[in-house]
């Protein structure tokens, strides 16, 4: 049984101030649930301020995105080593976002998955089609280039420490949800092909997050599917009272 996970993708939102305040009032209000693994991931310059406030809490801190190099010359980026120090335990990496915004590659997102985890991070790598892409139903063939592309010559043991979220670009702060039944769909296909490219046993351990206008009143029936085992949530995780409900109603 995957324990569900919820994660909250904050974004380009909060300064340290407000994210300190954020998280706190977070922490104060899931108190000590386990049921699922929760996560918030603030942008870099709040990472601190909202590590501090989470500090002996259930919550673990994730960032927005890293480099892939260590250190060097590659002015205003963040490395996994910086990540590590500020006590980033994840690291979303291939957001659909980064990927229209800032010209990220499949290539870019191999680099990165490898990057993060021998810097002992745990990437939560996002996939997902345009509403292009799925008009013209290309929505598998998209998906199965990304997988291959992202998780190019990586190892059983490092898919281990991955996480996939599954974003269809079409549902991203849209307001329209996928279905549970086109989720599940989607979501069953990448466990397939985790299954046919690695094993079974990996194929049933790796945790598949839907992500795409959740909220607390569809995270019940999105997690209700076989395949579903958590969400990562954009919107609804700057509000403390709408990301407690999707965490309480994920279980
Ligand atoms: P949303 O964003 O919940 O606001 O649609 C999800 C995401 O981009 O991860």
């Amino acid at each position: 049984m995957r324990k569900p996970f919820i994660a909250g993708n904050w974004k380009m939102n909060k300064t340290a101030v407000e994210a300190a305040d954020l998280a706190s009032k977070l922490k104060e209000s899931v108190g000590d649930f386990k049921d699922a693994d929760i996560l918030i991931c603030p942008p870099y310059t709040s990472l601190a301020a909202a590590q501090e406030a989470i500090k002996d809490s259930v919550i673990d801190l994730g960032a927005q995105n890293m480099h892939w190099e260590g250190q060097g010359a590659f002015t205003g980026e963040i490395s996994s080593v910086m990540l590590k120090d500020v006590g980033a335990k994840f690291v979303i990496i291939g957001h659909s976002e980064r990927r229209k915004y800032f010209s990220e590659t499949n290539e870019k997102v191999n680099k990165k998955i490898k990057a993060a985890i021998s810097a002992g991070l745990l990437p939560i790598v996002c996939i997902g089609e345009t509403l292009e892409q799925r008009e013209k139903g290309q929505e598998k063939e998209v998906i199965e280039n990304q997988l291959k592309e992202g998780f190019d010559s990586l190892s059983e043991e490092d898919l281990e420490k991955i996480t996939v979220a599954y974003e269809p670009v079409w549902a991203i702060g849209t307001g329209k949800t996928a279905t549970g039944q086109q989720a599940e769909q989607m979501h069953s296909f990448i466990r397939n092909w985790v299954r046919e490219n690695f094993s079974d046993q990996t194929a049933e351990k790796i945790r598949l997050l839907y992500g795409g206008s959740v909220k607390p009143v569809n995270i019940k029936e999105l997690i209700s599917n076989e395949n579903i085992d958590g969400a990562l949530v954009g919107g609804a995780s700057l509000k403390v009272q709408n990301f407690t409900e999707i965490i309480k109603n994920s279980v």
